[in-house]
């Protein structure tokens, strides 16, 4: 059910609570808004982020998985869920402050046949113990945590020594500012030119202008790669990495979904998802190809990270 306006108005002040009426409202219907499945597109998508950051030979295909991981901010499992089906972990515990979304990464975990526990879990305060996972992972979640210096003591925490992080899906600084505007342009052209048999009903409108109003209290952080490198520096964390991605595709992608999200997909087909995802994929191929090269990488509207929690010292 959608979050009243007596709800968006208390939530103004309090991330956390915006972030539970936000993604409890959006578990629902999370998968089809975002396009996500357990398939081997979604696989495939999940493991490239994550081979995208972690160094060239830590993980052999094949020949390296990690026994146990943890997801923060799972929402319905998009991304541990895949990683497991990719052959990255072999068990997993899903987390996320909204209990409707831990319902969902669940019920897709148990569908998978996934050795998988769902826990409601605040990232500031994660309910494990001490050196007890090798991995902890997370999506398009970092910027919503308002605390990161405590979250990332909570991920070193948790982390077995030599146990690694990785985080995927941020938003950069810049790239948050573009894909804003194109969104904004998008949403006003749309509303304003398209024909009105061709928009979603004005209840369904207004309720996205209700959510907007959430998402700009949820949205806590943008990242400068340095700064990111820095947080996790500054928990102690060792073999640190940044990198950043899709320039290009975010420019196409930011409209490409503003206007899915005012036109309901029946007046869109098939034809035009296939066009979509076509495009986006041979433009993320010259994000990561050419342009990665040449552009600075702040530009890019993606940043990830991992690290490690120092191994103990080998006894002399
Ligand atoms: C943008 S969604 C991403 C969901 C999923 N990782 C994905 O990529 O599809 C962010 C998720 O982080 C969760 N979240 C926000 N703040 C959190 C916090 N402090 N601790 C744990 N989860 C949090 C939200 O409830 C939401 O499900």
């Amino acid at each position: 059910m959608s979050p009243t306006q007596a709800e968006v108005d208390a939530a103004r002040d309090d991330p956390k609570l915006a972030n539970v009426l936000y993604h409890d409202w959006e578990s629902a219907t999370y998968d089809e808004k975002w396009s996500i499945s357990f398939d081997e597109r979604c696989t495939t998508f999940a493991v490239d982020r994550f081979r995208a950051v972690v160094p060239p030979g830590h993980v052999v295909p094949g020949t390296e998985t990690y026994d146990h991981a943890l997801e923060l901010g799972c929402g319905t499992g998009f991304f541990l869920l895949n990683l497991m089906q990719g052959g990255i972990a072999r068990r997993g515990t899903v987390t996320d402050l909204s209990p409707g979304m831990v319902e969902v990464a669940t019920r897709n975990a148990a569908n998978l046949g996934l050795d998988v526990e769902g826990r409601v879990a605040d990232a500031e305060t994660i309910p494990v113990p001490d050196a007890s996972v090798d991995l902890v992972v997370g999506h398009a979640v970092l910027h919503h945590i308002p605390d990161l210096d405590q979250a990332f003591r909570e991920i070193l925490r948790v982390l077995k020594p030599g146990g690694r992080f990785v985080f995927a899906g941020e938003p950069t600084r810049l790239g948050d500012l573009y894909a804003r505007k194109l969104g904004q342009a998008t949403w006003w052209a749309t509303t304003r030119f398209a024909p009105a048999a061709w928009l979603r009903p004005q209840a369904e409108l207004d309720e996205s202008s209700r959510a907007a109003a959430l998402e700009s209290v949820v949205d806590q952080h943008v990242f400068d790669p340095d700064r990111l490198e820095q947080l996790a520096h500054a928990a102690g964390a060792v073999d640190v990495r940044v990198v950043t991605e899709e320039l290009a595709a975010a420019v196409f992608g930011w409209p490409v979904r503003t206007f899915e999200a005012a036109v309901p997909p029946e007046k869109l087909g098939m034809g035009w998802a296939m066009f979509a995802y076509r495009t986006w994929q041979r433009l993320s191929w010259l994000d990561a190809r050419v342009l990665s090269r040449v552009v600075p990488r702040s530009l890019f509207y993606n940043a990830l990270v991992t690290g490690v929690r120092a191994p103990d010292p080998v006894p002399l």
